[in-house]
């Protein structure tokens, strides 16, 4: 269980690897949606859906644990904003994968985990090479939002790599390195 003064390897280590996780797949996301590579999308769909498992793990980790106790530094206005950042990003490492794969689920394209189907790809009869959509409403919804909620995420981890960097530079607090696994002093 996580203290004060320090947090258990639970939480920094499903923290490190969501976070990894979303960083890598936005960057993947945006590059290959942009510049259209094509391989990229089936390995993009693969991670994302295997680092959607640890996102659950992460969700019900901190149902059962709560939210790490607050170090005292910062003004009350901060310590809110720290706290509805923290919220949007664990509503957003939900919301990206479930959109992803209702974009490429419900658009017939399938989802698979390396090659392991989880939902079979359908086509038109009369163009195999085009995807049928299971339901082309939910689909068109997925991909809206898969992007705009991605714009949303790059933003808001902006601001949360800038209060960490402001709690270890400007506060000189114990906060990121916390998050590294060490013991702090409250
Ligand atoms: C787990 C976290 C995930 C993150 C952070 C993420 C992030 C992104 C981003 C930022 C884009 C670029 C969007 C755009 O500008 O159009 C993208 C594209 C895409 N993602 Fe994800 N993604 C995740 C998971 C998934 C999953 C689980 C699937 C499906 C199983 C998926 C399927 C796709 C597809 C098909 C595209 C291309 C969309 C297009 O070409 O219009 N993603 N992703
Ligand atoms: C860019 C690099 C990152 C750094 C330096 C960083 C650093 C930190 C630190 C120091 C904390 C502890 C805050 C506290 O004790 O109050 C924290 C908590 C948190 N971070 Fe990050 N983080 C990063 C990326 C991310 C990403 C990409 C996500 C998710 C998309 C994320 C989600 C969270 C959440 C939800 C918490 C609240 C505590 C928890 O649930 O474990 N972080 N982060």
């Amino acid at each position: 269980m996580d203290s004060p003064q320090q947090l258990s390897r639970s939480t920094v280590l499903l923290h490190w690897f969501v976070a990894l996780g979303m960083i890598g797949l936005t960057a993947v996301g945006l590059y290959m949606s942009r510049a259209e590579v094509w391989f990229l999308y089936p390995i993009h769909k693969s991670i994302g859906v295997l680092v959607f498992g640890l996102i659950l793990l992460r969700v019900v980790w901190r149902l059962r644990n709560g939210w790490p106790a607050q170090v005292a530094e910062g003004s009350p206005l901060e310590h809110r904003l720290a706290q509805l950042v923290h919220w949007l990003l664990i509503g957003l490492t939900l919301a990206m994968p479930i959109t992803g794969m209702m974009h490429s689920g419900a658009g017939g394209h399938g989802i698979a985990i390396f090659g392991l189907q989880l939902l079979p790809s359908q086509h038109k009869p009369d163009a195999p090479g085009e995807a049928l959509p299971y339901n082309q409403n939910v689909a068109e919804w997925g991909e809206e939002l898969h992007e705009w909620l991605g714009y949303l995420l790059i933003l808001t981890v902006m601001l949360h790599l800038a209060g960490a960097l402001k709690h270890h530079w400007v506060y000189k607090d114990g906060v990121l390195r916390r998050m590294l696994g060490q013991r702090i002093e409250t």
